[in-house]
């Protein structure tokens, strides 16, 4: 989680600080603050609890002008969200000031060793720690150079203290008496150097260097970046230093503003016509009735005899992974486990050569996923990503995989990239099905729902208005409670995640039947139940539990794709949407359960985009 940013050259480090915080600000919004340095100087340093316009308006009333400075912005770990345990922190009694992501397990006993040295800690977090460490490394490097201090001390102090941690980084680092360096070291958390003329740029993602550079280098881990205006070395921990591979920062990363939307998530529900359309393109081959990806990195012979497929992921990739096990099985026949990546990681499943697995993943940076792959490719197995963020941690590591293109997702809540994934998952499940069994007609009516999708997400769209009465009506609810049978057990699950992550409404999604075994104790007058009720082989079951609940004196917020007097008899609200194959519904279903979710939330007066405690990208365990 959190995000940094680093600046060097000929211009104010400013206002490339701030905005490119701005932009971060979705992996953490906690705290923030920034480092600044001019020759001869000492480190200024500003930092706040809150968010970055807090920072902004704090900077704004001091002196904060250099060539050189580093920002961060913080979801807490270790300590409280105060200005105190906002970064960047300053190790040695100012001699330098660091940025760090990620968590250092063994902070506790180097912290003791460290004040048994004299150093006195400000905060209660982690990164304090490789400040201070740093700082002693420093000194014990000048010594060894004495008369000959150059930047090699610095280099070697930083190489020295990341030597003694365990655990993640991604650091920035200023030195006091360096004003012309700035030095950035990689473990486990992502980091960009944005390459300019005369200036130089480091970020955790490329998000903030759009519009500043658009060639970039991605660090890996154990590399350090040795940044000054004109130049960047890398150094690789065993291979020493190494030559950087420069790349283009691609099209992609286009520009993210909030269009005349109140917010980014309303933007992204509303964009995802076309972000769907994007996850289609090139895609479907009509010809020969299937889907075609480029990048699988796997022979036709070996994905016919992919056996066994795992899906992981976290939150609503999760659920995403979900849909995936319904698609798989019944258009591809293939046997499919889904599993948490926080639990699968741990765990020792029994898998076979021919079992594939596939991270989802939106941010391809959330811990959990990486690390769920790494540990399933170490055991020999083909690994693979479908995800949005193009050159991300989980992008670079996994065996090949599939972009959703989804264009970058700000609000924290996600939307256009769940249905991107439930798109791509069901053209994979199309593509495998049509290596196997499934027929050429069959393969033929698929494609076409596929291509209906863009306009029937438009036409579905058009309910907001309706949406937006019902969310008035049960604003108020301290519990909800979201049902759906078979490919629409996830959406519900998704549902309930929305509302409770963005409302802060408690909100449970359950398969509708097994809510007899349980959840129907909540229902009552106040608790109102979302069924999602289209047409299809279980809508009779799903009918009947509705009207469990609705004997039971619970309202009912039904989503129908047709009109249904029975359903329309029954239920106190009825939210239509367009008609689809089952297989594709819950991406359908999801934009109406979006759209009430964010305007209960607004009615709440929630923070929609950046909800409490949350962040966008989860890089911590
Ligand atoms: C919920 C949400 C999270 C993410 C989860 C995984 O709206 O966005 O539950 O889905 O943190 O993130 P990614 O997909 O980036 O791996």
């Amino acid at each position: 989680m959190c995000g940094i940013v680093g600046y060097i050259g000929a211009n104010d480090a400013c206002p490339f600080l701030l905005a490119g915080l701005q932009r971060l600000e979705y992996r953490g919004y906690d705290s923030a603050g920034i480092a600044t340095l001019r020759p001869s100087d000492q480190i200024r340093v500003t930092r706040v609890a809150g968010r970055v316009a807090d920072l902004d308006a704090a900077v704004k009333k001091k002196s904060m002008a250099g060539n050189l400075g580093i920002g961060h912005t913080r979801w807490a770990t270790h300590g409280a969200a105060t200005a105190e345990n906002a970064h960047p922190h300053s190790g040695g009694n100012g001699v330098l000031s660091l940025a760090h992501n990620g968590v250092i397990e063994n902070y506790e006993s180097l912290k003791s060793v460290l004040q048994s040295k004299g150093y006195v800690f400000h905060s209660q977090t982690d990164s304090e720690v490789v400040a201070h460490l740093i700082a002693e490394c420093l000194k014990l490097s000048m010594v060894k150079h004495a008369g000959e201090v150059s930047i090699n001390c610095y280099v070697e102090a930083v190489q020295d203290a990341i030597s003694q941690l365990r655990g993640t980084y991604g650091l920035v680092i200023v030195f006091r008496d360096q004003a012309d360096l700035l030095i950035a070291a990689r473990c486990g958390s992502p980091l960009v150097v944005g390459v300019g003329k005369g200036e130089q740029y480091v970020a955790s993602d490329t998000s903030p260097l759009i519009g500043f550079t658009d060639r970039i280098i991605y660090l890996a881990d154990h590399q350090i970046a040795v940044i000054r205006p004109d130049n960047i070395q890398v150094l690789h921990r065993d291979q020493g230093r190494i030559r950087p591979d420069i790349k283009e920062l691609t099209a992609d990363a286009v520009d993210v503003t909030l269009e005349g939307y109140a917010h980014y998530m309303l933007k992204e529900i509303y964009e995802q016509p076309h972000s769907i359309t994007n996850a289609l393109r090139g895609r479907l081959d009509k010809d020969n009735a299937t889907a075609k990806f480029g990048g699988l990195n796997l022979t036709t012979q070996q994905l016919r005899s992919v056996e066994r497929i795992v899906l992981t992921g976290c939150g609503t990739s999760w659920h995403s992974a979900l849909v995936g096990e319904y698609l798989f099985e019944e258009l591809a026949r293939i046997p499919v486990e889904v599993e948490y990546a926080s639990e699968l990681r741990y765990r020792n499943p029994p898998t076979d050569r021919d079992t594939v697995i596939f991270g989802i993943t939106q941010s391809g940076e959330t811990a959990d996923t990486l690390a769920a792959l790494r540990e399933m490719k170490r055991k020999g197995h083909h690994t693979l990503a479908i995800c949005n963020v193009i050159g991300s941690s989980i992008a670079q590591e996994a065996d090949g995989g599939i972009y959703l293109h989804a264009g970058p997702e700000i609000g924290v809540a996600s939307t256009k990239a769940f249905t991107s994934q439930l798109t791509v998952l069901s053209m994979l499940a199309l593509y495998f099905g049509r290596l196997r069994h499934l027929s050429y007609e069959a393969g033929q009516r698929i494609i076409a729902q596929l291509e209906m999708l863009p306009e029937v997400i438009q036409k579905t769209l058009e309910c907001h208005e309706h949406v937006k009465h019902i969310a008035a009506r049960y604003a108020d609810a301290t519990n909800f409670l979201y049902l759906g049978r078979k490919y629409n057990f996830p959406t519900a699950l998704e549902g309930a995640l929305k509302l409770k992550e963005i409302s802060y409404i408690h909100a449970e999604g359950y398969p509708a039947a097994e809510m007899k075994h349980g959840p129907i104790a909540l229902v009552d007058e106040h608790t109102p139940s979302v069924f999602i009720v289209p047409n299809g082989t279980v809508y009779d079951k799903v009918l009947s539990n509705l009207q469990e609940v609705k004997a039971r004196g619970g309202p009912v917020i039904a989503i129908v794709d047709h009109e249904d007097p029975q359903v329309a008899n029954l239920a106190d609200e009825v939210i239509m949407i367009p008609q689809i194959e089952d297989f594709l519904q819950p991406i359908v279903a999801s934009i109406p359960l979006q759209l009430l979710s964010y305007e209960i939330a607004l009615l709440r007066g929630c923070d929609v985009d950046m909800p409490r405690n949350l962040a966008k990208s989860v890089t911590v365990e």
